[in-house]
């Protein structure tokens, strides 16, 4: 089965609403996959997410109040078919310690941006909501919603055509 980390730097704003939202998305359209996210710093490890993501999330009817904060590992990096970072800081954190034959797994989530109209009105980051305003978390989870969707179609392309 197709293993998935979404990776962002607290692992408690952009990633567990990323994976709970490619979750909803997944189950919807009948695709199995295992998902997880991680923080490329500790400060949160241990903690639910933020309590702004659990509430954008819950208001789309997505559950994310059970995951817990981790830190990513190393052994992702062999675990992991897709390494999905939400930032280019985070996608350069993990370049940085991951071994170049597995490089190819490491790819910026909003690259998956089957519609240009996506990187026009978001730019290719998901922008950091923590220091911000609830719209942040708005803005966020729309943006990840349509990330997810472009995502969940490359991956059912590269499913069937092999990668
Ligand atoms: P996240 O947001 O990377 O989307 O989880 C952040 C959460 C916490 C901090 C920064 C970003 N922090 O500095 O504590």
């Amino acid at each position: 089965m197709t293993k998935v980390l979404t990776v962002c730097l607290g692992n408690i704003c952009r990633s567990p609403a990323a994976q709970g939202i490619l979750q909803a998305k997944a189950d919807e359209k009948g695709i199995e996959l295992v998902l997880d996210s991680a923080g490329t710093a500790a400060y949160h490890v241990g903690n639910p997410p933020d309590t702004r993501s659990i509430g954008e999330l819950s208001r789309r009817g997505i559950d994310i109040s059970k995951q817990r904060a981790r830190q990513f590992a190393q052994a992702d990096f062999e675990e992991f078919d897709w390494i999905l970072p939400m930032d280019h800081s985070n996608l350069n954190n993990l370049m940085r310690i991951c071994p170049e034959h597995l490089q190819y797994k490491v790819q910026l989530f909003g690259g998956f941006s089957a519609d240009s109209k996506i990187i026009s009105q978001y730019g290719e980051e998901v922008a950091d909501p923590y220091y911000g305003n609830d719209k942040g978390f708005v803005d966020m989870a729309d943006h990840l919603e349509l990330l997810a969707e472009s995502f969940l179609q490359t991956l059912s392309k590269t499913e069937s055509h092999g990668r």
